[in-house]
């Protein structure tokens, strides 16, 4: 009996050690970030951006994210400074996120850029939501979500070839554009889109500058 367990004991050693390294992890810094890309080539579990972080982070190096990416900490909001500096948020290797791309109101106040240049597929919700600052996104080879919304007034440059699968997330299947700086988002409906045989609502109501 206690040999079997002493075994049982050695061999989850490793994977538990493993799974604490690279499991969900709040990014409050850019060091935060450097340790995470650096560690973990899967996040198997879920990146919360803190609405403290109040500089650039880079993500090279993580290439799947098998829960969420989401912005929380909606606590913060009210500390953090209304003059907040310009900051990006990229990743030129990560291409699946399994749950929800999920970044609104709670995000970082000087979020101007993200770029995911080689993000594939969202399994979750690609859900956007900003009045702050963002004004550039690169989603250039998005082509599978569960569901879009993008909502970003300040939104000008939009980075995409094209949007061909919408597989359903959280019971929808919508793709909807309001209120961005667009001038066009061709991408998300000029393309032989397969969303599958349910209900599903393609619409756009975008303003232009
Ligand atoms: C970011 O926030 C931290 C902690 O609040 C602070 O120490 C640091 O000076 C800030 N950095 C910038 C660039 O504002
Ligand atoms: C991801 O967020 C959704 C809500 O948007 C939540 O229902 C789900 O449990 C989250 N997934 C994980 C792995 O935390
Ligand atoms: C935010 O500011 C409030 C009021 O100053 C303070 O009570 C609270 O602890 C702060 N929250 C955090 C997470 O720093
Ligand atoms: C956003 O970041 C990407 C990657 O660094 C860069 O190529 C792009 O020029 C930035 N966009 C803006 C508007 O700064
Ligand atoms: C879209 O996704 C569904 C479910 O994952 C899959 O069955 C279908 O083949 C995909 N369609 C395309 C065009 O990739």
């Amino acid at each position: 009996m206690r040999r079997s367990t002493v075994a049982l004991a050695l061999c989850l050693a490793p994977s538990a050690f493993a799974t604490q390294q690279c499991g969900s992890v709040t990014i409050r810094s850019a060091a935060d970030a450097e340790a995470l890309r650096k560690g973990c080539s899967t996040v198997d579990g879920t990146v919360t951006l803190s609405a403290e972080l109040n500089e650039s982070i880079s993500l090279d190096g993580v290439q799947i994210i098998t829960g969420n990416l989401t912005s929380g900490d909606c606590n913060l909001v009210a500390n953090r400074s209304s003059s907040a500096s310009a900051i990006s948020i990229l990743s030129s290797t990560l291409t699946t996120i399994h749950g929800d791309l999920n970044l609104g109101s709670c995000v970082p106040g000087g979020l101007t850029n993200i770029s995911f240049p080689n993000l594939k597929a969202v399994d979750g919700g690609f859900d956007i939501v900003n009045f702050g600052q963002l004004t550039y996104l690169d989603i250039t080879n998005l082509d599978s979500v569960g569901y879009f919304y993008l909502w970003a007034p300040p939104l000008q440059t939009m980075l995409h070839n094209e949007l061909r699968n919408v597989t359903g997330a959280h019971g929808t299947k919508r793709v909807f554009v309001t209120q961005t700086s667009l001038t066009s988002v061709d991408s998300l409906f000029r393309n032989p889109l397969d969303i599958g045989d349910s209900l599903a609502s393609v619409e756009v109501n975008y303003f232009t500058n």
